[in-house]
């Protein structure tokens, strides 16, 4: 089963109460929130105060995606503000399992990301502790980039791992899916597509991911 986790980085910011609904009505199944330090990444989002104000307004599970030089000092306040599942990347400076600990002891789900440049290889020594993994298919920091077909490879060590190892991994792609792309991804294995620009920047956002859905080869 393919989940869509619309991406609220290319949302209207002035009217995210809104833009989330609009979503989750649209069918989205998670709630994808970038944040962004400035130093892990050159741009900067948002913080827990945006995640706890929309959390009384959405049941779609918040999927928060840690782009910051140092996760574990946020797991805490994150989690208070209604995170369910927290991904941070294998290229911050965190210690990887003091950080997995940490999301898992607040009862989250936990997912780690790799850049573009990074093999997915570097995972393995954690994946039987994730929830998901996250090939990241644009260089983090910006909506609205091109795919980057050449991160597939990726996608598909990882769903061979879990096939070979049962276990039940959800697998991220993040960046430049659309109605177009969202077909390679599935493919190669992916089962969590996040799409920013194409499903905020489209007028009816039920349609833009119905055709992400449609894709992927579900039925939508
Ligand atoms: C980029 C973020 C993405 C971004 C995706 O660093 O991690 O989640 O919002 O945006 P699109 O779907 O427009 O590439
Ligand atoms: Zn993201």
């Amino acid at each position: 089963m393919i989940q869509i986790a619309p991406s609220l980085l290319s949302a209207d910011f002035s009217r995210l109460e809104q833009e989330t609904a609009d979503v989750e009505a649209g069918g989205a199944d998670l709630l994808h929130l970038d944040v962004m330090d400035g130093h892990f990444v050159p741009n900067i989002t948002f913080g827990p105060c945006v995640v706890s104000s929309l959390r009384d307004k959405t049941k779609l599970l918040f999927d928060v995606h840690f782009m910051l030089c140092d996760p574990l000092s946020y797991v805490a306040s994150f989690a208070k503000a209604g995170a369910d599942m927290i991904t941070f990347h294998y290229e911050s400076d965190a210690d990887v399992q003091k950080t997995i600990d940490a999301i898992k002891s607040e009862g989250l789900k936990v997912g780690m990301a790799v850049k573009p440049r990074t093999d997915a290889a570097v995972l393995a020594p954690f994946l039987p502790q994730l929830d998901m993994a996250l090939v990241m298919t644009v260089e983090p920091g910006f909506g609205g980039q091109r795919f980057m077909p050449q991160m597939l490879p990726k996608v598909e060590y990882l769903r061979r791992w879990a096939k070979e190892n049962r276990r039940p991994l959800w697998i991220q792609v993040d960046g430049g899916i659309d109605a177009v792309t969202a077909k390679a991804a599935a493919a190669a294995g992916a089962d969590v597509l996040v799409a920013g620009s194409a499903v905020f920047g489209a007028q009816d956002r039920c349609q833009a991911i119905r055709a992400i859905l449609r894709s992927a080869g579900e039925e939508a």
